[in-house]
């Protein structure tokens, strides 16, 4: 059980590693002048979604075998997957944006992929929180 917490834990770094970065990158093409530039910032963000989109994948498989796998539940679980749905969500929402920076038709500003920056932080203090302290 503990090499599969372990995997689950090292997966869900990784991701969340993609999820800060992500919209950093956002954050500069919103800003970017030169067509050189955002090139160089949509291959940068077309590749590092691409390579933690499995990671992602791999993060939550972990967690369903410690859940289904090990029968490791309570309420703090069921709160934990309910924010797990929204960061899935987040995750693909940042594919979504991306696909519209192809596109030429990004409409949010910097300032506005700042604030969008800040969501995974605050969930990610509430699953660790909740899946450690177990406060419910
Ligand atoms: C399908 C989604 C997920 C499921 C079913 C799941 C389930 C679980 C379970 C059952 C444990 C073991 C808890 C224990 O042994 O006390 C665990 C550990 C953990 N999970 Fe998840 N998890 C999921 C996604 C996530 C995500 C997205 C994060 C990060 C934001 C996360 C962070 C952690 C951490 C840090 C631990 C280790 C806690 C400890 O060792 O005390 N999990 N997860």
């Amino acid at each position: 059980m503990l090499w599969v917490k372990a995997f689950h834990i090292i997966f869900v770094t990784s991701w969340f590693a993609g999820l800060f970065y992500l919209p950093r990158i956002f954050v500069n093409l919103a800003m970017a002048r030169e067509d050189a530039e955002r090139e160089r910032l949509l291959l940068m963000s077309h590749k590092l979604y691409r390579f933690v989109t499995p990671i992602a994948a791999l993060a939550l498989l972990f967690g369903l075998w410690l859940w289904l796998g090990y029968g490791i539940t309570g309420v703090w679980l069921h709160i934990k997957l309910l924010l797990v749905v929204i960061l899935v969500a987040y995750h693909f929402y940042c594919g979504r944006l991306l696909a519209l920076f192809k596109q030429g038709r990004n409409t949010h500003s910097h300032v506005w992929y700042r604030w969008f920056n800040e969501i995974p932080v605050l969930l990610l203090m509430a699953v660790v929180i909740l899946v450690v302290v177990k406060p419910l």
